[in-house]
């Protein structure tokens, strides 16, 4: 259960936004990760009744529309799927506008977009919280979820090592910047040409270095995950990045996670994949399905961290 400090910290995130991991400190992701907790074992009743979250996606989504959207209806309010295909954003109504007058309507908005600056920008226009349901930088709301899980494997999170291999892209970002918040040591092991962004890399050592912990780029696979607690992959080719399929395929053969590999980690260690997952190419198929993987809890786990985030962002507490 939480201290009457974490239940402080919580209470200063209404009316913030969540854009990227590091927009919230490290007391304020820890608290939100035990209330997601509390909140999936029953511990703390929450409520939201009456309030409303727009969802603006231009991506596809199964697990963070279908989260969000469950996660307002256990809470008691209600979510609109703005979907820009359905509204004037898709005939290219200005953000500025969109923003100001959906922040007349609804209490908070989550966007999945391309461009960071986009999410920055409904940001800056919105009097409500916005919330970064995925962009190609990062994925905030996904590294939650993932560290709620491997608490929920090991207990205390300060001094894990997450090992994750693949592309350096936006789950691997804010998986970085995450777990430099938590005191987890983080290695993204990825061919050179598919490194993490530098200036993220710098940020999230920055945020290492106050918390103890070390956050790697590693070009080798085995290196990369030997004695991991977690290991983590994603897709080679993200969405945007279909044309490249057959490109990165090549360019990352060898860094299937597979059994080879698992056998270099912890031997308590645990397999996560944010999904949807592509069976023999990332990852394979007996590792996916086998008893290291949590990858279904993960997914579960979406729609409690994020019930924890809308109740902190929008004052539920
Ligand atoms: N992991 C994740 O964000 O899944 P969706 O793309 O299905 O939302
Ligand atoms: N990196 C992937 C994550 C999907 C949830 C993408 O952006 O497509």
């Amino acid at each position: 259960m939480q201290s009457a400090t974490a239940i402080t910290c919580l209470a200063e995130l209404r009316g913030r936004d969540l854009l990227s991991s590091a927009d919230l400190t490290a007391e304020e992701t820890g608290a939100l990760l035990t209330l997601a907790g509390d909140l999936k074992r029953g511990h703390r009743r929450v409520e939201l009744a009456g309030r409303v979250l727009g969802l603006i996606f231009s991506k596809a989504s199964t697990r963070t529309r279908v989260s969000f959207s469950v996660a307002m209806a256990r809470l008691g309010g209600q979510v609109i799927d703005l979907n820009p295909s359905v509204s004037q954003v898709g005939r290219g109504e200005p953000i500025a506008d969109t923003a100001r007058v959906l922040s007349r309507y609804v209490d908070a908005l989550a966007v999945r977009t391309f461009a960071q600056a986009e999410v920055e920008e409904y940001a800056h226009w919105a009097s409500i919280p916005v919330i970064n349901a995925l962009t190609d930088l990062e994925h905030p709301c996904q590294a939650l979820a993932d560290y709620l899980t491997l608490q929920e494997a090991f207990g205390a999170l300060p001094g894990l090592t997450l090992s994750y291999v693949g592309d350096g892209n936006n789950v691997a970002h804010s998986l970085m910047l995450c777990g430099a918040l938590l005191g987890v040591n983080v290695r993204v092991g990825c061919p050179p040409d598919f490194a993490p962004d530098a200036a993220v890399l710098e940020r999230a050592r920055q945020l290492a270095c106050e918390r103890g912990s070390v956050v790697e780029v590693i070009h080798d696979p085995v290196a990369a995950v030997r004695g991991a607690h977690a290991l983590y992959t994603d897709v080679w080719a993200s969405m945007g990045q279909e044309e490249e399929k057959d490109a990165r395929q090549r360019a990352f053969a060898g860094w299937c996670l597979n059994e080879e590999l698992l056998a270099e980690a912890d031997p308590r260690a645990i397999v996560l994949h944010c999904l949807p997952a592509y069976r023999g190419l990332e990852i394979s198929a007996g590792v996916m399905e086998g008893s290291a993987s949590r990858v279904f809890d993960q997914a579960e786990n979406r729609l409690h961290a994020q019930q924890a985030l809308l109740v902190a962002l929008l004052g539920g507490l």
